[in-house]
């Protein structure tokens, strides 16, 4: 494995919050997976495609984009090994041949130049320490003409899961919010105007910011969903893992179950730019 910089990354996704979403792949896919739909739309995977998934995690996408390239590829890059056992494990499982995984930070990682016509990802690109130089290793890794498609943290505020959270974090009597301050961490690239500068100055063109909303299943029911909601790492490190926590969690999201599980209407950020 080359160079990690984004050492507390590594050390989280190696750890707690590695372990956590490996184990529960399936749930953090649940409330992922309705956004795939406008992603793999705007990602226009062709056939013979090299795709790289940047942050892959247990890799329901890589395997997604490996089906679409059917004579290409997809290459899955993460920083979590337990995340990357699930990937290789899941895409045997599922007999998907054409994928790769490996370990490795994305914003120093030696890919080859030119060697990916796309690069997707979801949710795995906001964490960089450095993000003008990470997009710009990303970029030089597209060849001409390459683009990628990427989803990222929106904003919370008027969320489902935003009006859960910051009622957790009042009653929990927790001043920080659930996930930490808005415009770092996981909504880092929430902001259009601020993922613009960062992909200009990295190299890109034509850069967007779409707001696409998606349905996130939480759980089978409020107490379900209210156990996974306060494991789930930003929540247990900024609030703490008492059982209060849980307890207020369930009753904040019994309004959201339905007999098809908890259902939060969630919102995330489509960013798409080509590499001249
Ligand atoms: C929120 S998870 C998303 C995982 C997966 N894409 C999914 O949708 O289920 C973020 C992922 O980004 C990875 N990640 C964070 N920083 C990274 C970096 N600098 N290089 C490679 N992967 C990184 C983490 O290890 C983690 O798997």
């Amino acid at each position: 494995m080359a160079d990690i910089v984004n050492t507390g990354q590594a050390e989280a996704w190696n750890g707690y919050e590695g372990a956590h979403w490996a184990a529960h792949h399936d749930r953090y896919d649940a409330v992922n997976s309705g956004f795939n739909g406008p992603l793999l739309a705007a990602a226009a995977i062709g056939e013979a495609d090299r795709v790289l998934d940047v942050g892959c995690g247990n890799g329901q996408l890589t395997r997604l984009a490996a089906r679409q390239a059917r004579l290409g590829s997809a290459q899955g890059l993460d920083l979590s090994a337990p995340m990357l056992d699930r990937a290789h494990a899941l895409a045997a499982e599922e007999g998907v041949a054409n994928v790769t995984f490996e370990q490795g930070d994305a914003q120093v990682h030696p890919f080859t130049d030119g060697s990916f016509d796309v690069a997707v990802s979801r949710f795995g690109v906001m964490f960089f320490a450095d993000p003008v130089a990470a997009f710009g290793n990303i970029g030089r890794a597209l060849r001409p003409g390459g683009r990628v498609a990427l989803l990222c943290m929106a904003h919370l505020e008027g969320t489902d899961l935003g009006g859960v959270l910051a009622a957790l974090s009042a009653r929990a009597g927790v001043a920080e919010p659930a996930t930490g301050r808005d415009g770092t961490g996981p909504t880092s690239l929430a902001d259009p105007a601020r993922v613009r500068e960062i992909l200009s100055a990295a190299g890109f063109a034509d850069v967007s910011s779409d707001l696409v909303e998606g349905d996130q299943i939480w759980g089978r029911d409020a107490a379900d969903a209210a156990r996974f909601l306060a494991d789930w790492g930003p929540v247990r490190h900024n609030l703490g893992d008492g059982p209060e926590v849980r307890a207020i969690a369930e009753e904040e999201l019994r309004p959201f179950a339905s007999p098809d599980g908890v259902r939060l209407r969630g919102a995330a950020r489509l960013v798409t730019a080509v590499r001249p």
